[in-house]
This record gives C-alpha cells, sequence and structure tokens, in this order.
C-alpha cells in the first residue's frame, strides 16, 4: 500500500511524465527514426525549424550538411520552397490530429503505454511498474498538454511521422517515440456489444463481446458513456452517439451526422420452421412444412385469448375468434378459391398461399369478421388498443402493404407473449421491420 501510494505520488507529478528520470531501458537515441523537416533535430517540428528553413531561404543562415538533408524533404537536392511547403503541410498536421487508441512509447522513462480514448481522455501505463494513470488533455496546435488527476499539467509537441508513429517533445527537450499498437483496450466500456445484426444502411454485423465482423470485415466496438467507436480492419474508425431503444435496437448518429438503426436478428431453423429472436415466423418469405400441425390453437394462444376476451367482456365488447387453426390443405383451398374468383395477383394481397400462412402456425387467429365492416367498429378499436396486453399484436397494419405483404386487416391477431408484444406494439413497427426481415415470394 504505501509503495503503491510512493509511486502514485510520483506518477501524479508533472516530473513523472514530463522530465527524464535515467532509466537503463532507454532506447538508443540513433534508433528513431529521423523527422522529415526537423532542421534542428530534435524530434519536433516547431517554429524553431521554419526560422531555420526562412533564414536559409532568405540567404541569412547556413545548413550544415545533415541540416541540410533533413531540410530537403523531397529529396531533390535543393532546399527550396517545395520544402518549405512540405514543412507547413508537416505543421498543420501536427495541430489537427491528436493520437487515439494505445501506443506504445520509447526513448525515455523507459516503456510507456499511452491511451487516448477519446479527445479528452486516457491514461499511461509503466508495464514495469504495473501502474496505469488515468489523465485529460488539452490541445493546443501541436502542443499537448496532459493533466493527471491532482498533479501540474505537463506539455509535449506532438510531431507525426506517419500514421502509426509519432513523436512527443516534453518540455522542449526530451523526447519519446511512439508507435501505434493495434490493440485496442478502453477503460470504462460500459457497453458490450453482442450477437448479429443488421442496418438500415444495409450492413450486416456480428459482435461477440464488442469484436466481430462488419460486411465480413474486422470490427472492434470501444465505447466510453455514450460515445461509441468502431474501429474496422484497414485502421479507420467511425465515432458517433450510442442510443439504445429496446432489447432488440439501438441508434448511432455518426459524428458526420449519419444514422445508423441497428436491429438484432438472429435467425434459426430447426424442422422446417424459422424462428427469428425465437419467433415463429410465417409471411412470403418463410414458410412452415406442409406436415406442420400445432394441433389447433396453441395453449398459450388460447390461454392470452381467453384472459382478453373475459376482460373485453368486462368492457362491454365480446369477441370471439370468426377463423383460427388452418391446415395446409385448408389454407390451400382457401387461397386457390380467391385466385379462382379474384386472379392471383389480387388473391396474393390478402390471402397466403398455402405454407405461408400465419394460421397454419396456432399462433394467429381471426377475430368477429374478417372483412372490410369489422374495420372502425368498438370491437376493432379495443382490439387494436389492448391486444398487446395480453400478448397479441394486429399483424398487418394500415399503410404497412408494401412491408408486410398484405392489405391492412384489423381482424386478424398473432400471438407473441406479452413481452414481445408490448415491445413490437410499442416500436409502432410491423413484426417484419422489428425482426429486420422481409415478406416476399421467391416463386
Ligand atoms: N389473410 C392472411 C394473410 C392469411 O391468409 O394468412
Ligand atoms: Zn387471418
Amino acid at each position: 500500500m504505501e509503495l503503491t501510494k510512493k509511486i502514485t505520488a510520483l506518477l501524479l507529478s508533472a516530473a513523472a511524465l514530463s522530465t527524464a528520470i535515467p532509466v537503463s531501458t532507454c532506447a538508443d537515441e540513433s534508433e528513431m527514426p529521423e523527422l522529415i523537416s526537423d532542421i534542428n533535430d530534435d524530434h519536433a517540428l516547431t517554429v524553431q525549424d521554419m526560422v531555420l528553413m526562412s533564414k536559409y531561404l532568405l540567404g541569412s543562415g547556413e545548413l550544415e550538411e545533415e541540416a541540410f538533408s533533413r531540410a530537403d524533404s523531397n529529396a531533390d537536392g535543393s532546399v527550396d520552397t517545395f520544402d518549405l511547403a512540405n514543412m507547413r503541410h508537416s505543421y498543420i498536421y501536427n495541430a489537427s490530429h491528436t493520437p487515439a487508441g494505445k501506443w506504445e512509447g520509447t526513448g525515455f522513462n523507459g516503456e510507456r503505454v499511452f491511451q487516448f480514448d477519446d479527445s479528452e481522455t486516457g491514461s499511461v501505463s509503466i508495464p514495469a511498474r504495473n501502474v496505469t494513470i488515468p489523465f485529460t488533455i488539452r490541445t493546443n496546435g501541436s502542443k499537448i498538454t496532459f493533466a493527471l488527476s491532482g498533479g501540474a499539467p505537463a506539455s509535449a509537441v506532438i510531431s507525426w511521422i506517419d500514421s502509426e508513429h509519432f513523436y512527443l517533445e516534453w518540455d522542449g527537450s526530451k523526447s519519446e517515440y511512439f508507435t501505434y499498437s493495434g490493440n485496442h483496450t478502453i477503460v470504462d466500456t460500459g457497453l458490450e456489444l453482442n450477437g448479429n445484426y443488421i442496418s438500415n444502411l444495409g450492413d450486416t454485423y456480428s459482435f461477440e463481446k464488442n469484436a466481430g465482423k462488419c460486411n465480413g470485415g474486422p470490427v472492434t466496438v470501444v465505447s466510453k458513456n455514450k460515445e461509441i467507436k468502431f474501429i474496422y480492419g484497414n485502421g479507420t474508425s467511425q465515432t458517433g452517439v450510442y442510443s439504445p431503444v429496446d432489447k432488440y435496437h439501438f441508434t448511432i448518429i455518426w459524428n458526420d451526422g449519419t444514422v445508423e438503426k441497428f436491429t438484432r436478428r438472429e435467425i434459426k431453423t430447426s424442422n422446417g420452421l424459422t424462428y427469428v429472436n425465437g419467433i415463429l415466423i410465417a409471411n412470403k418469405t418463410y414458410s412452415v412444412p406442409q406436415s406442420y400441425d400445432p394441433g389447433g390453437l396453441t395453449g398459450e394462444f388460447m390461454a392470452a385469448y381467453n384472459e382478453m376476451i373475459a376482460d373485453a367482456y368486462a368492457d362491454g365488447i365480446t369477441l370471439w375468434v370468426c377463423s383460427g387453426y388452418r391446415s395446409y390443405s385448408y389454407q390451400s383451398k382457401l387461397y386457390n378459391n380467391y385466385v379462382y374468383t379474384d386472379g392471383k395477383a389480387a388473391a396474393d394481397t390478402y390471402s397466403a398461399r398455402p405454407g405461408h400462412s400465419e394460421h397454419q402456425t396456432g399462433l394467429a387467429a381471426d377475430i368477429n369478421s374478417a372483412d372490410e365492416s369489422f374495420a372502425g367498429t368498438p370491437e376493432a378499436k379495443w382490439l387494436a388498443a389492448n391486444c398487446w396486453k395480453y400478448g397479441f399484436i394486429i399483424r398487418y397494419p394500415k399503410g404497412k402493404e408494401s412491408i408486410t405483404g398484405y392489405i391492412y386487416e384489423p381482424w386478424h391477431i398473432r400471438y407473441l407473449g406479452k413481452e414481445n408484444a408490448k415491445l413490437v406494439y410499442e416500436s409502432g413497427l410491423t413484426l417484419e421491420e422489428y425482426l429486420g426481415i422481409d415478406s416476399v415470394y421467391s416463386y
């Protein structure tokens, strides 16, 4: 404890960050790569280099051989205005790029690992001492000021060599050389993404503890509070604000303004039946086998239905089932009859082809009257307002024909269980939208 306190006190002082403590593990300076345009070779591109360059160009200063070659950024044998332009470009780059992620530093104070979580916070670890201290940073041009909690701030000038290497020059004299470490850890990860998702942008994701794939390529997720960052395999990243919607949905507003809506979608098939997030699906895309026979409306359906009609009755509303479970052959007769009288195209807007009717699952039924006369009745209104409380949804809502594949059917209810029915009802979405699936015949 005492030792930890001492080490912490040492690290909390600015000196720990900015002053060279002779340590045997110091890298040999000669191993550090040269920084282009760093005329005075102090591993920082500063105004002093600008002055040396300007003086040389104006004829009021000389450059020695090594300084000359450092100034000659395009290596064309002369130091000229092209090199001045390169220098300015680097100067501006340094002033506008703050490191992100994990960086391994060497050069003084031994080996240190800096973790930059976002533009303002991070931590420094000294593996040899097994300590990690959080810091906050402020940037002013290429100057980065680090504040360890409770300590005086220490400043360093950042000079980028390339996107994976930079120097920090502490207090204008001590250089520390940093190399990017692809291993992204984050302090305070409040969020863990797991499972398969699709998004409204057409992207597919699969996550396991924040690591996963985006459209087949690797992606790593780091987050802090509501700030979320996706780091892709090619080294690019995207940062945004995360907001949860419900257990299967969340949204990220990316910093470029793009809104990406994520829908969890786990599709499993078993004995020819398709379950999405555990929900048995029968629509134009997903069918049930001809032989599937739940033996009528299921026990769960009936229990919820009986509870519902009793409460409805107490409200002065009488509900009954006018069409419940249908076998494959019965659906076949119904559909073919509609095709015969109305034509195939019309029939497909209101009647399911055999194998594709929800009525074949034993989890759906038509209430009171399966025709237009039902819409707008007190019974239809009661059903629409209350059925979710018992675990049902109105499966084919008005205005969603292109999504569900069917015209508005205020009479057709589908049992989902209380939790899912409430979630779907509150989302205002159709079941297809809620689960991120479609309803389209493939034949
Ligand atoms: N009327 C619905 C879509 C069915 O035939 O199952
Ligand atoms: Zn129906």
